[in-house]
């Protein structure tokens, strides 16, 4: 179905817009701290299928259920004793948590892809808190950008990936982090790390890691090989570019463009997603990248950038 998508400002008129849009079913992009969702009752089946359509999303992939407040996760998941370590200052800035799910909540089990856990984040930016709270109901939504394509964090990026296919887009300028939630799920009651992300865990969490076979159900499908590509092909760990690559520089390495010429890594996160967008959005068909330190914010850097190389 094509149909005109409309941009709507972060005003209180276009947050209750969307609130309403959501209620009748239809699908709204808005921001979040992380990258924008793709956003639809989570209670509406058919909203849900329609955001699996937009996306063109294999449906073993289970989507990421936003609420308005602790209480609303509660009431969808039963949280194990060990999550309360995340949650004793309220809910963290980009984490997102597996936890089993409750009987009777309401959930369309398309959002859980008919498993017996569910994905829940509470957002911390203002206009998807604002968006929840106008709603007031369960929202599912993954990253507002077609299946295998790179994490929208601006509305244009939203627009270039999905224009005619949803709704709306709320407008709510490029988003703080600029990268996806951390995904933590509980095994035997023990916390795994499911994807590396904004929150950052302690080194010492046990890192699941999931096959990558094709059809293999996944843990976390953020998971698998080549999920967040560029159009263009990309190498990574270049100190220099060769003549015909497009060369992302990091600190000292200039690059034609850099992701942080500080070498801060908040701001190299912050940047990743909208620079591999201008390279598509250029043609750029060769991409380097400088290398980007493995500590802290950089593993799920260079989580994201192994992804954007592996092979397809
Ligand atoms: O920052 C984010 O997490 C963004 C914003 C919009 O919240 N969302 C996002 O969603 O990145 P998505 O769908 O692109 O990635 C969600 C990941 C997928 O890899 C999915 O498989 C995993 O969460 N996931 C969702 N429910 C799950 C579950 N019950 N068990 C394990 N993994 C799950
Ligand atoms: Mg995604």
């Amino acid at each position: 179905m094509t149909e005109r998508t409309k941009t709507l400002s972060a005003t209180s008129d276009g947050i209750a817009e969307a609130a309403a849009l959501l209620q009748s079913g239809r699908l709204v992009a808005f921001p979040t701290e992380t990258v924008y969702g793709l956003g639809a009752d989570a209670t509406n089946g058919k909203a849900v299928a329609a955001i699996y359509e937009a996306k063109g999303r294999p449906s073993f992939n289970p989507l990421i259920v936003h609420v308005k407040d602790l209480a609303a996760a509660h009431q969808i998941g039963a949280f194990p004793k060990a999550a309360q370590r995340f949650l004793s200052g309220g809910w963290p800035d980009g984490l997102s948590l597996v936890v089993p799910l409750r009987p009777d909540t309401g959930v369309s089990p398309l959002v859980t892809a008919g498993q017996a856990t569910v994905a829940l984040r509470m957002p911390s930016a203002q206009i998807a808190r604002q968006l929840l709270q106008a709603f007031d109901g369960p929202v599912a939504a993954p990253s507002a950008n077609p299946s295998g394509r790179i994490s929208p964090t601006s509305a244009r990026h939203v627009l270039s990936g999905l224009d005619g296919k949803i709704a709306a887009v709320l407008d709510g300028g490029a988003t703080t982090a600029g990268l996806e939630s951390t995904i933590i799920g509980f095994e035997s009651g023990d916390p795994v790390v499911l994807r590396e992300g904004v929150y950052q865990v302690p080194d010492d969490l046990p890192r699941k890691t999931v096959a990558d076979e094709a059809g293999q159900v996944a843990h976390a499908p953020g998971q698998l090989a080549s999920h967040y590509a560029p159009l263009g092909h990309v190498r990574l760990n270049a100190e220099t570019a060769l003549p015909d690559e497009w060369h992302l520089g990091f600190g000292d390495i200039a690059g034609d463009r850099s992701l942080s010429e500080k070498g801060d890594l908040y701001e190299a996160a912050a940047t990743l997603f909208a620079a591999l967008h201008e390279a598509d959005a250029n043609g750029v068909t060769r991409i380097a990248v400088a290398p980007i330190p493995n500590t802290g914010l950089g593993r799920a850097i260079n989580d994201r950038l192994s992804r954007a190389a592996a092979p397809r």
